[in-house]
């Protein structure tokens, strides 16, 4: 499938989607968060896909936020809906039952550090800068940051972002956990890459628990995310991976799991 606003790589189970509008830094207009929702669909339905990165064109933006052009024309009620479906597409991200790695490589401004939030990972590279700039245009964050920013980073520093306006650098982000890693501009690829293929050499299914675990008991009472852990810790002893890992092991050997 191709996509205007998009490219996307597949190799060695890989998937590598890239914002493609460097002209505007990336901005999300309707027609990419349309694309974004379809690509993410396919991948999602894509068995050879295990891993996803997303990354943004050029060497200046991730992704500078929601396209300002557009929002100038909004009503409050296409702004509402604007939102809704933004937040469909991150939620899509988010739940996507495969790892994705937001390889940040420029800016990652309102809607584009919403959806690096959305990702189960982010790595930066030195140059990057990542904020919640809306209160500077007039406006409220509306893909999710003001929700998903506060449970990753804390609400002190969420609120200083989201009410500042302010971008943190790479070196800032990596203080508050808001990036898993900082690199140089040239090692951020590969070193998304590597964390992908360290992933998927580890059983697809216990690894789709393991995120449903985390992401699920977010936003569930400790006990009640206690009972999801055992749920999944049960589900992953009915695996064929999870006899082939036990077995490997006692065999001292690689193990081969088959995601099943
Ligand atoms: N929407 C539309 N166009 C954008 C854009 C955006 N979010 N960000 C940058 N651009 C465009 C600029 O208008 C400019 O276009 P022209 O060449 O036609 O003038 C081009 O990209 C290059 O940008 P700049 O000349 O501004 O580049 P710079 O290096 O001087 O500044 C920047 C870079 C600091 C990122 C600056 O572009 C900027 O502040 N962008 C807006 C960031 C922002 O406010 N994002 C939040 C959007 S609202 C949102 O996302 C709501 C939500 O939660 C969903």
């Amino acid at each position: 499938m191709s996509y205007e606003n998009l490219l996307v790589e597949t190799r060695e189970h890989i998937a590598t989607v890239t914002v493609n509008r460097p002209k505007v830094l990336n901005a999300l207009n309707r027609k990419t968060v349309e694309e974004l929702d379809a690509c993410f669909r396919a991948l999602q339905q894509d068995e050879d896909v295990r891993a996803v990165i997303i990354t943004g064109a050029g060497e200046k933006a991730f992704i500078a936020g929601a396209d300002i052009k557009e929002l100038a024309t909004y009503s409050p009620q296409e702004a509402k809906e604007c939102s809704f479906r933004g937040q469909a597409v991150l939620n899509r991200i988010e739940n996507l039952g495969k790892p994705s790695i937001a390889a940040i490589n420029g800016y990652a401004l309102g809607g584009g550090c919403e959806l690096a939030l959305a990702c189960t990972l982010r790595i930066a590279s030195q140059a990057a800068r990542l904020g919640q700039p809306e209160v500077k245009l007039g406006m409220t964050p509306g893909y999710g940051g003001s929700q998903r920013l506060p449970r990753l980073i804390g609400k002190g520093m969420a609120l200083q972002m989201i009410l500042s306006g302010d971008p943190l650098s790479a070196e800032e982000s990596l203080r508050w956990g808001l990036v898993n890693q900082v690199v140089p501009p040239e090692e951020l690829l590969p070193a998304a890459e590597g964390i992908a293929r360290k992933i998927i050499a580890n059983s697809p299914l216990a690894v789709q628990y393991c995120m449903e675990a985390v992401e699920q008991g977010l936003n569930m009472s400790i006990e009640q995310g206690l009972f999801l852990e055992s749920t999944l810790f049960g589900m992953s002893f009915a695996t064929e991976d999870m006899r082939e890992g036990a077995r490997a092991f006692l065999e001292k050997r690689a193990p081969r799991f088959a995601g099943r």
